[in-house]
């Protein structure tokens, strides 16, 4: 078989049964629109090759690969996940009575679950496909796995949780660099605001036990228990399935995915048996296990109330249906267990066996315990259990919780539908985020004040420059407020650093300092930074209008009366423009042709009120002004103007949109005014306007 070859022939939607050829980009049927879709192989090859048995060291899932969707080498993410032990449960044996019971140890995985090969199969299809960003929700362990895939795969993921799940967990994700979004809610509504955030920003969305590479992933535990189990037991045949296989479910697809890799080693006549599966939910959060009870084909949502969070999927959908049937079909057991009787089970597993695992994983164990006391699992009967365990416990010290987004669903909403949109306004601009770099806390704190007054930016904050150089790259901020005087290194050395590395070189910074500025040290500034600021100069308001303007249009601009302001502004030969016009779209263009020169400071307003302001506080060398605007237009605009003794003899453009009136005409006849059609305006009109008028 060559390296990367699939037996994948094509996919089958399972809402409507269509058929159609396999991409790594297919996420939804063809004919129907659903995203339940699934992989089909051409098993008789398959078998061919596989009844042997596989040779060689067992490396990775791919060793799988005929019966995986097929990933090219250079696209796999691959961290040695998979080949974990299968080990003989003695001690639990001895302390249950039961002669056959394995645990299917995926403590040892590179995020400590089985999540891990799903991250990895899921990351490596979306290298394939050229994702570079990708959302999730999770109940956390998939959140953990798909993170650490996601870093290593350079792909931006974006992490919904509940804010219910451990902030051990969450730092863990974020540590990974994904973004980790807290939402205030249960696991169901973190999925649709998932969802939703991932429409509106056009990302792609994980659809877990619903898309191909999901239940594919899960298939690869099957596999290697069958392999593993027929050496335990001294078997002449490779591959051997157990009677159970044993699991804690949440949203099902672990067990779905098992389920279907057992099928296919028995349908390609590989194995005796299609093992039953044991679907163990906590009792606070039981949807199948309930529907089951009632011989329903469909899961009622719940809203859970277990302290296991990690098992907290309401709604199962689909999946509970397709493990409905397959009891129907091959037997099998759902049971719940409580919170408490897990917690014992956790207890009772570390101490007789050596083992300690997750409360997740415990739910399992709780339901084993049961199964076999109650007789459903007989003596006679090989049991293999899921066994997944800690993840890494992230504390304060190493990964902020600042590192968080916190998401509240209002109760206040008329609608969940409105709390949702709300919700994700709010998140929209959270996601704007800020860089405080300085030693002072409180001024620190200050500034945050002051931005978060206007809206939830997200800022950060670091109490040296070489934190901030590093908040700064793995974050990359819409802007960084810098103070210049700190103990380690200096705001100079951190803005030299911040322009000469490409991935912050881009990011505004505005200074807010104490210093008193050396004609060299004013040099060094000179062109590296959007604005410099007094500490205790200036007002807050006036601050925060310059911060919101730098961050939406990445340049600078200064307006007010109390501005310490902008370096040029220290410096005589640099000309003050001020520009009025209502037309946001305008004022870019005219302020881009200038910049291009460097020899202006630039102010904006966006009314002709605003302009009056503006123009009195500045006291501007050019005014450059839009004539027709709705409030005040640029006549009475001008009119104002020629009323103050000390503004009158300010040279002024204007721009007008349309053919002027002879009224106009007489009004605008001025040596001061010089007049631009709009239509005009190029930057060599623009220039040689200005340069005139400034001569
Ligand atoms: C340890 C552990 N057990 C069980 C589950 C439930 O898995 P599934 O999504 O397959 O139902 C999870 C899910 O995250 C888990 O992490
Ligand atoms: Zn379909």
């Amino acid at each position: 078989m060559n390296e990367t070859q699939s037996y994948l022939t094509e996919v089958h939607c399972l809402e409507c049964g269509h058929s159609m050829p396999y991409r790594p980009d297919l996420d939804f049927c063809e004919a129907c629109n659903a995203a339940w879709l699934d992989a089909r192989y051409d098993y008789s090859r398959a078998a061919d090759l596989w009844r042997p048995g596989l040779p060689g060291r067992h490396v990775s899932l791919w060793r799988y690969r005929a019966l995986l969707p097929p990933v090219p080498e250079e696209f796999r993410i691959s961290m040695g996940e998979g080949n974990t032990p299968l080990i003989r449960a003695t001690k639990l044996q001895a302390s249950l009575g039961h002669p056959a019971i394995f645990i299917k140890d995926e403590r040892q995985m590179p995020t400590n679950s089985f999540k891990d090969r799903q991250g990895s199969l899921a990351i490596s299809v979306l290298k394939q496909r050229g994702v570079t960003e990708c959302v999730l929700a999770s109940t956390g362990n998939a959140a953990v796995a798909y993170a650490a895939y996601a870093a290593c795969a350079d792909i931006k993921l974006w992490v919904f949780l509940t804010s219910l799940v451990p902030p051990e967990k969450m730092r863990e994700v974020a540590l990974y660099g994904a973004e980790v979004v807290k939402v205030t809610g249960t696991y169901d509504e973190a999925k649709k605001i998932a969802a939703n955030f991932a429409r509106r920003r056009n990302l792609h969305l994980d659809r877990g036990a619903k898309a191909i590479a999901g239940k594919e992933s899960m298939k690869t535990l099957a596999f290697e228990i069958a392999e593993q189990l027929a050496r335990a037991q001294g078997n002449h045949t490779p591959w051997q399935a157990p009677d159970w296989y044993i699991q804690a479910v949440s949203g099902g697809i672990g067990p779905l995915g098992v389920l279907k890799g057992f099928t296919e080693l028995y349908e390609m006549g590989l194995t005796d048996r299609i093992p039953k599966i044991g679907v163990i939910q906590t009792s606070g959060c039981a949807p199948m296990v309930r529907a089951m009870a009632l011989d329903r084909e469909q899961a009622e949502p719940v809203i859970p109330q277990s302290r296991i969070v990690v098992l907290s999927t309401g709604d199962p959908g689909l999946a509970y249906t397709l493990l409905y049937r397959a009891q129907k079909e091959n037997g099998g057991a759902m049971l719940s267990v409580t919170d408490e009787e897990a917690f014992a089970a956790m207890r009772w597993l570390a101490r007789t066996q050596g083992i300690s695992v997750e409360p997740a994983t415990a739910v399992a164990f709780a339901g084993l315990r049961k199964l076999v006391a109650g007789g459903t699992i007989r003596n006679e009967e090989t049991v293999v259990v899921n066994c997944s365990g800690h993840t890494f416990p992230v504390e304060k010290h190493i990964m902020d919780d600042q590192m968080v987004l916190d998401m509240k669903l209002s109760q206040q909403a008329k609608s969940k539908e409105q709390g949702l949109t709300e919700a994700l306004r709010r998140l929209e601009e959270q996601i704007t985020s800020v860089l405080v770099i300085d030693d002072n806390p409180l001024d620190r704190l200050l500034v945050k004040r002051v931005l978060q007054s206007n809206k939830p930016y997200r800022v950060f904050e670091a109490g040296s420059g070489p934190e901030g150089l590093e908040v700064a790259e793995t974050r990359a901020p819409d802007l960084i407020i810098l103070d210049l005087n700190m103990p380690d290194m200096d705001g100079f050395t951190v803005l030299d650093r911040l322009k000469a590395n490409p991935d912050t070189a881009a990011i505004p910074v505005v200074v807010v300092s104490a210093k008193e500025l050396t004609p060299n040290e004013k040099s060094r500034l000179t062109g590296k930074i959007a604005s410099i600021w007094q500490k205790g100069a200036f007002s807050a308001n006036t601050l925060l209008q310059h911060l919101v303007k730098t961050i939406q249009t990445g340049t600078p601009s200064t307006a007010g009366s109390d501005v310490i302001n902008a370096l040029q502004t220290l410096d005589r030969s640099i000309h003050k423009i001020v520009i009025v016009d209502d037309t946001p779209a305008d004022i870019r263009r005219l302020r881009r042709f200038l910049e291009a020169r460097r020899k202006y400071q630039i102010f904006e307003a966006n009314s002709g009120q605003e302009g009056l302001a503006v123009i009195k506080a500045q006291r501007p060398d050019l005014i450059i002004l839009d004539l027709s605007m709705p409030d005040m237009d640029g006549l009475e605009v001008l009119d104002t103007i020629k009323l103050e003794p000390d503004l009158r003899r300010i040279p002024i453009i204007i721009l007008s949109g349309e053919e002027l009136s002879a009224e106009q005409w007489q009004r605008l006849d001025d040596e001061t005014t010089d007049i631009l059609p709009k239509e005009e305006i190029t930057p060599e009109t623009l220039a040689s306007h200005v340069d005139r008028k400034l001569s």
